[in-house]
């Protein structure tokens, strides 16, 4: 049986990871700046993670919804205070798409209505509605194609005010700072603005932070910079720094009803366990305050380099914009220094690392960066 060939890969075999260094089946190590799509949240195999997710495996992995469990009381609790939003509901599943899916569906529920306002280069997920929402045609089937979903010009606040002049808006969905849509950051004027028009319409407004969420801006939630509440976050990726676990977290203003969302294997004891770790090390650790302060030493040096055309990003979410000609900047990180980065169109390189990233490490990744650019 062959694989499913749907990733193009790079020929590296990784077998092991520490902290933001992980090793390929050669023992060559390597720089990770990218954490696997923005998902190392705590680095690789942070030892109170290892040991909570071993001691949890030795008691019980998994058990359904059918029965209590304490765990996911923990970490609504938990999640509640480093979030600063104490007041709102948890419920859990196991992936990005699947939170932005549930965030979407009862959004609906509550207010009744069908259509989404999404934005140009927005990606919110591959399930139904979460890739009708996703500004990509290539990666939605004719079956996903649906009327209800609206995209709007990115933080065009005319364009916004029109589209709910007939009121028949049920939910507005945003990432805090695009990430595969190349780092960019949503302007705090247009958040406000955003929710002062769901509240002016009875609509939901939906704040993705599967990517930009979790502590990587310096900030829990992204949409923190703007001063606003948003009705509903949704999250994953850095929630179980590798642990399958998403989320969304919901206002208080929405009530729900036995059997409203559902899943088999969200919120199970594993991944509680893991997702209570990752929360328990960024506030041991002070991982959003280094988040912060790394993120912001990497942004004003990389705005230092001649050849770059911008720099975008809060805190460790960062993107680099490169000219056409440099398109070979990202395979030389790695092939010649060693150094894992991601990239999005047409020539950014973006960094998603552990938001425990020494700035020792920001200045190697500087290093290789200067010599790149300048044999490039
Ligand atoms: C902003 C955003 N939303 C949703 C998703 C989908 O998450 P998942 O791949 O876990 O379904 C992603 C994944 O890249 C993302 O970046």
């Amino acid at each position: 049986m062959n694989l499913f060939d749907v990733y193009p890969i790079n020929p590296i075999n990784i077998v092991k990871g520490i902290g933001s260094l992980v090793y390929d089946d050669k023992g060559t190590e390597y720089l990770d700046l990218y954490g696997g799509h923005a998902v190392i949240s705590i680095g690789h195999t942070h030892p109170h993670y290892v040991k909570r997710l071993e001691d949890q495996l030795h008691q019980i992995g998994f058990y359904s919804n059918s029965i209590e469990i304490p765990l996911q009381k923990q970490l609504a609790e938990k999640l509640g205070q480093v979030s600063g939003k104490e007041d709102y509901q948890l419920f859990l599943c196991n992936s990005g798409a699947e939170a932005n899916e549930n965030a979407l569906k009862l959004a609906s529920f509550y207010n009744g209505k069908k259509k989404v306002i999404a934005f140009k280069n927005a990606f919110h997920g591959r399930t139904s509605l979460a890739v009708a929402v996703t500004d990509n045609p290539k990666i939605v089937a004719p079956v996903n194609e649906t009327e209800n979903a609206i995209f709007l010009p990115w933080a065009d606040e005319a364009a916004l005010e029109q589209a709910f002049a007939d009121n028949e808006i049920s939910s507005v969905i945003i990432e805090g700072i695009q990430g595969v849509g190349g780092i960019q950051v949503a302007p705090i004027l247009f958040l406000q603005k955003i929710r002062t028009l769901c509240d002016e319409h009875n609509a939901v407004f939906i704040a993705d932070s599967v990517q930009c969420g979790y502590g990587r801006t310096g900030k829990f939630y992204s949409h923190d910079f703007a001063g606003i509440d948003a009705d509903i976050y949704s999250m994953a990726k850095g929630m179980g720094n590798g642990f399958p676990v998403g989320a969304i977290s919901i206002s208080p203003k929405i009530k729900p009803w036995y059997g409203e969302l559902g899943t088999t294997f969200g919120g199970n004891h594993l991944a509680c366990a893991a997702a209570l770790a990752v929360l328990e090390t960024i506030e041991q650790d002070n991982l959003m305050a280094n988040a912060a302060e790394v993120g912001e030493y990497l942004i004003s040096e990389l705005k230092k380099f001649d050849k770059v055309t911008e720099v975008r990003g809060r805190g460790l979410m960062i993107g680099i914009d490169l000219p056409a000609e440099l398109s070979n900047v990202k395979k030389d990180l790695l092939f010649k220094h060693q150094i894992f980065t991601g990239e999005a169109k047409p020539n950014v390189v973006r960094l998603l690392p552990a938001l425990n990233l020494t700035k020792a490490y920001a200045d190697k990744f500087l290093q290789a960066f200067d010599t790149t650019l300048k044999n490039s």
